[in-house]
């Protein structure tokens, strides 16, 4: 397994160009099973899970095209992206792609719509926690699918079509409200979802559906109104950018003391995790194509923060602020409410020399004057770069293992960072 070396302590100055957002992109792609016709999308970004959903949905029958080369094994690099599900030749979503990237199950509104049927793995718990499907099973049923789990497989039928349903989410979910939006767009009657997420990522699926020919209302709100329609058709869409990556190379500016511009991409998207970066001592300037980010002052200042639904603070932000707070000057508090299991960066940037408890949701950071580097280990994406950011304002060598986390959700990490004066690089398993 390849890891990462990095040898820290180095201010990084330059620019970054940020790249398509892998979580909005990936319900997109999903949406190319609603309709016959070809759905392009532009501003794709290359990771690992583009090219595992690529598999999927070829092995639904869809064809893929990245760049004009057909691409069914979803191994090839590129931005532009063409799939036609002209026909749906397989209606069953394997435990073996589902277990490695949870948003494979969002194709089960889609074909239950399209053609009434889908039989999908159950994606089971991860290393963040137990993660459970309720709310999209229970939505689905609402709109008159029957689904048993059989072997662990959600087994789904409905033979005369979906029909449209007044659901309320007991908790707010942004893979349940992109995967019933979806299923709704091509229910009978008016569908109306309560409570739903106001993610940037559903704003995204929302304007990709109305372009495709579906009539949604309530963008950005917790109540989305969806008329069905019989058909969808074919359009061509840009990726928004990837705002958990514009947060994340934002605090490699902040944590390294350095000044970096961040381009393709929107202050707004990340306004609460500014907010704080501000707090904590950053000047943020926005431009029209992002914004520059740097540390002027010589310490950090401790601020705490909780995890909550967009608006509020994102949880996928938590480990590369906690990663940041470390070094901070005196104490502060962390609190994650959106998953029950998300601080296993703990463990490993205390290796760094990080002053860190945790009391049940929350995690008491007492900041340190400096972390020094260590080999560290992740078991999961934002865990993985909060040790990347650890590691860069660490001194010495820090070695990450299990670097394949990272390959899921960030094009092109080392070169990004490296252009800014890192001093890091990949170090290839024999
Ligand atoms: C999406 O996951 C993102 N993934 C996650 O990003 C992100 O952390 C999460 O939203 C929250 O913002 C993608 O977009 C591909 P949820 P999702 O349904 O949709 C509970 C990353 O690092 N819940 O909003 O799976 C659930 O257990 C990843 O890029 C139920 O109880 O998250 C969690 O506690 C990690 N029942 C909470 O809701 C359900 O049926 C929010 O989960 C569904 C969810």
């Amino acid at each position: 397994m390849d890891s990462i070396r990095i040898r820290g302590g180095k201010p990084l100055n330059g620019k970054i160009e940020i790249s398509g957002a892998k979580n909005a992109a990936l319900p997109l792609m999903v949406a190319s099973l609603l309709t016959e016709e070809t759905l392009t999308l532009s501003n794709l970004p290359h990771v690992a899970d583009i090219s595992t959903l690529i598999s999927l949905l070829c092995q639904h029958g869809a064809t893929a095209e990245m760049n004009g080369q057909s691409v069914s094994d979803g191994c090839s690099d590129g931005r532009s992206l063409s799939i036609t599900a002209d026909r749906i030749t397989s209606t069953e979503a394997p435990y073996d792609i589902v277990r490695k990237m949870r948003a494979g199950a969002l194709v089960m509104g889609p074909l239950l719509a399209r053609i009434g049927k889908a039989r999908v793995s159950l994606p089971g718990g991860c290393a963040i926690g137990t993660r459970p499907m309720n709310l999209h099973v229970s939505g689905l049923e609402q709109m008159g699918a029957e689904i048993k789990i059989v072997g662990g497989y959600m087994e789904a039928e409905a033979p005369a079509g979906l029909t449209s349903a007044e659901i309320r989410f007991e908790t707010v979910s942004v893979g349940a409200t992109e995967n019933l939006l979806m299923a709704a767009t091509l229910a009978k009657g008016t569908t109306v979802l309560e409570n739903a997420a106001k993610e940037p990522e559903i704003i995204d699926l929302i304007q990709l559906l109305r372009q495709m020919g579906a009539d949604i209302e309530g963008d950005g709100t917790e109540r989305l109104v969806i008329r069905g329609v019989d058909k969808l058709h074919g359009a061509r869409y840009r990726v928004m950018p990837d705002r958990i990556e514009t947060g994340t190379y934002a605090i490699a500016a902040v944590i390294t003391g350095g000044k970096i511009e961040l381009t393709n991409t929107r202050a707004e998207l990340i306004r609460s995790v500014l907010d704080i970066l501000v707090e904590a001592g950053a000047d943020v300037v926005e431009t029209e194509n992002g914004l520059v980010i740097s540390r002027s002052a010589a310490r950090i200042n401790g601020v705490d923060i909780m995890t909550l639904p967009y608006p509020g603070y994102p949880t996928d932000m938590q480990a590369q602020m906690m990663a940041l707070m470390t070094i901070a000057d005196g104490a502060a508090m962390i609190t994650e409410t959106i998953f029950e299991n998300r601080f296993m960066h703990v463990p490993e940037l205390a290796r760094l020399g990080a002053n860190i408890t945790v009391h049940g949701h929350s995690a008491l950071v007492r900041g340190v004057q400096k972390l020094v580097g260590a080999p560290v280990m992740a078991t999961d994406l934002r865990a993985s770069v909060s040790l990347v950011l650890a590691g860069l304002a660490a001194e010495g060598e820090t070695v990450i293992n299990r670097v394949y986390h990272l390959d899921r959700g960030y094009e092109r990490l080392e070169e990004k960072l490296a252009a800014c004066g890192a001093d890091i690089e990949r170090i290839v398993a024999s």
